[in-house]
């Protein structure tokens, strides 16, 4: 597994992880493709920018993007996200780019607390907060793309993980 930025060549991967009903479950549902193709330019600046990570993960010796990582400023919090596309689940990835994200984080030391708010029947994701080191504050009701969530609040201290 390895991490690089966001590129413009990664439309396709963002349109079958943002565009699959099932993938957008708890996130909000399904977008558009129009919707996507705008995230992705809104991505491309902020990482130009420098002001959000926004990491693909790339599995072996192939090239292919198997999902995704970000970590961005949110009003006054830093709040990480995390995506894998459904032939590539299952095996562990999810947790490893996570995992390396948050020491990416600890080296680079802008971010304080690292915050994750998945839902809290979301299983996956909530054993990777576990495992990777947050702790939960407790539940919370999220709005994601015009809905409600019930979240559970996790949060990660780069600092204590020193
Ligand atoms: C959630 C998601 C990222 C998990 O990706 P993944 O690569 O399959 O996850 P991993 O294989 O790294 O497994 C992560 C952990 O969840 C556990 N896990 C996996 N599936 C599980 C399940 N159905 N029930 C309980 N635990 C599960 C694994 O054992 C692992 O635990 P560990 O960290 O203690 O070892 C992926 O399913 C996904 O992208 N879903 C759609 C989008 C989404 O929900 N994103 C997260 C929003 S917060």
């Amino acid at each position: 597994m390895r991490l690089r930025d966001v590129e413009p060549a990664d439309l396709d991967a963002y349109l079958r992880m943002r565009g699959d009903p099932v993938m957008m479950t708890e996130l909000g549902g399904p977008q558009s493709p129009d919707r996507i193709a705008g995230q992705l330019e809104r991505d491309l600046d902020t990482v130009r920018a420098d002001s959000a990570w926004i990491k693909m993960i790339i599995t072996g010796g192939s090239a292919r993007v198997a999902g995704t990582v970000t970590l961005y400023a949110h009003g006054d919090i830093s709040e990480i996200g995390w995506m894998i596309l459904p032939e590539f689940q299952g095996r562990g990835l999810a947790g490893e780019a996570v995992r390396a994200v948050l020491g990416l984080a600890r080296a680079d030391g802008r971010w304080g607390l690292i915050h994750a708010f998945p839902s809290t029947t979301n299983a996956a994701s909530n054993a990777i907060c576990r495992s990777a080191g947050f702790a939960l504050l407790g539940e919370e009701q999220t709005v994601f793309a015009g809905r409600v969530f019930q979240t559970n609040h996790w949060v990660f201290d780069p600092a204590a993980h020193a």
